[in-house]
């Protein structure tokens, strides 16, 4: 049966204001700072930009079509499509079930150091602070023998928010929390930044971050590195905007919707750029170093970087609260939307409530990361997991989504077709291009370049049966999830199995 009392956006800014609190995250502020300044800084900018036109959007764009299509989270509309894709449904939606048990960890930190920064709590030294006082790291990986209350409890606040929202719904819930965040973001961190750009030392540190070196822009690896950054970052490949989508009115501008969305978490991303490179500037010349031996991303920034910056400067404090204030709220909006996919799936495909999925289901992600990641194996499965569920499931499923319905199904004139009927800004051979070759060659070249590094030598140089739990393990265990649940699904319609008509959602064509 059609769903037709499908759930949706109540306007389009509704919709929008979600789909960028989605893309916003921890990878805007603090992964590409460092992935721009590593790979040639000013010069990075132009494979980045080729990267957000010539993948980043076109990839939206098909995400968007998709599910306004085909009207469901990514089971129920893979399924439509074609019904043995249905495996690429399940399978994003076990890796946002990892990803999300994950994520909610870094919020759970950032919340804690909201609190450190007042009085700079982490004293004089943040790295030993982080490892030994706060998340009492084992010396090595290993069997959980600690359990860690201070971590536990902030995670049960960010599940506690999350979940909530969620039993609100996507207007009254979703939409209305991206609606207040997304702004307070903005004003924030751009508080934030203005105070950065007036420490002593930014000019060096954006001098450091925009120098542009352009023999790294005929560097394989540069462009890789652009390419992997615009998948993380816009928040394709998870099914996100699949099921965001899927909740949008007949009426709607898929192709504008999609370029709005990516300029302004690219926007975002510069903007995160100039403010983390103008305290790291002040930083390098406050200790008299060069500002590369004081760069650096993920955890390295967030939780060692910054509190000696908050330490070493005037109004520190407010400014460590801005810093993880804003981390905590982008990562919010991005942790609700990689939840919803969970939830939506188990919503469509059994038919189930709202509150009951929301509770079952986002219930057992809540569970598993409150039970693995506040102990001392936590930042190592979080590392590991993180690194193998990005690398072999968000960009492996990307890969698999664009030769699927590109070389398989041969569908996307079909695609283009209904996104042409519905959007103010048509695509056309270039879009189809772009996804049938450009995506596919430069995400088959990603992911041949990682499994090369990766059987070159051990990541981080974690011992092999770590890796092979948490790293392998889990990325072929979401793929073996995938399967495994289209096939016992097989028999279960839930849907009407073909197409609608150029433009035409499958609500309107089970009315027909
Ligand atoms: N797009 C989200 C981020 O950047 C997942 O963190």
């Amino acid at each position: 049966m059609p769903d037709q009392q499908r759930e949706q956006w109540t306007s389009r800014g509704g919709f929008l204001f979600a789909a960028i609190g989605s893309a916003i995250g921890l990878g805007n502020i603090w992964r590409f700072p460092y992935v721009a300044y590593d790979n040639g800084g000013g010069a990075f900018l132009i494979p980045y930009l080729a990267a957000l036109l010539t993948a980043g959007i076109p990839l939206l764009i098909l995400e968007y079509t998709i599910g306004h299509r085909f009207r469901g989270a990514p089971p129920a509309a893979f399924r439509r499509l074609a019904r043995p894709t249905e495996a690429i449904g399940w399978w994003q939606v076990a890796i946002c079930f990892v990803v999300a048990v994950y994520y909610a960890v870094v919020l759970a930190w950032a919340v804690r150091y909201v609190g450190f920064s007042i009085g700079q709590q982490w004293g004089d030294d943040p790295e030993k602070f982080l490892s030994a006082k706060f998340l009492h790291v084992a010396d090595a990986p290993g069997g959980i023998s600690t359990y860690v209350a201070g971590v536990a409890w902030p995670l049960i606040v960010v599940w506690a928010i999350t979940l909530g929202v969620l039993a609100l719904g996507i207007a009254g819930g979703v939409e209305r929390i991206n609606k207040i965040f997304i702004p307070l973001l903005v004003l924030l961190f751009g508080v934030l930044v203005v105070r950065a750009l007036f420490l002593d030392g930014a000019s060096a540190g954006l001098d450091a971050l925009f120098s542009p070196d352009w023999s790294s822009i005929t560097k394989g690896s540069v462009w890789v590195a652009a390419y992997g950054q615009i998948f993380f970052s816009l928040s394709v490949g998870f099914g996100i905007m699949i099921t965001y989508a899927s909740y949008l009115p007949r009426r709607a501008d898929l192709s504008g919707s999609a370029m709005v969305a990516g300029f302004a978490n690219s926007s975002f991303e510069l903007l995160a750029g100039i403010g983390v490179f103008a305290a790291l500037g002040f930083m390098a010349s406050a200790s008299g170093v060069p500002v590369g031996e004081v760069a650096a991303s993920g955890v390295g920034l967030a939780f060692i970087a910054f509190p000696k910056i908050i330490s070493s400067m005037p109004g520190g404090d407010l400014f460590g609260v801005l810093f993880f204030g804003s981390l905590v709220i982008a990562g919010l909006t991005s942790l609700i939307s990689i939840v919803q996919v969970v939830v939506s799936a188990v919503q469509d495909r059994f038919g189930l409530g709202r509150l009951t999925s929301v509770l079952g289901v986002g219930g057992a992600v809540a569970v598993v990361s409150i039970a693995l990641f506040p102990t001392d194996q936590g930042l190592y499965l979080l590392d590991v997991v993180d690194h193998f569920v990005n690398q072999y499931g968000i960009a492996l499923a990307a890969l698999v989504v664009v030769v699927v319905a590109g070389w398989i199904l041969r569908r996307l004139t079909e695609m283009q077709d209904h996104a042409n009927a519905t959007s103010a800004t048509k695509v056309g051979l270039l879009w189809r291009l772009c996804l049938g070759v450009i995506t596919p060659l430069m995400l088959g070249w990603m992911m041949w370049d990682s499994l090369r590094d990766e059987f070159a030598e051990n990541y981080e140089g974690y011992p092999s049966w770590f890796l092979n739990a948490a790293g392998w393990g889990v990325a072929g265990g979401v793929l073996v999830v995938g399967v495994v649940m289209a096939l016992l699904l097989w028999r279960r319609a839930a849907t009407p199995e073909v197409a609608p008509a150029q433009g035409e959602t499958v609500e309107e064509k089970g009315a027909r």
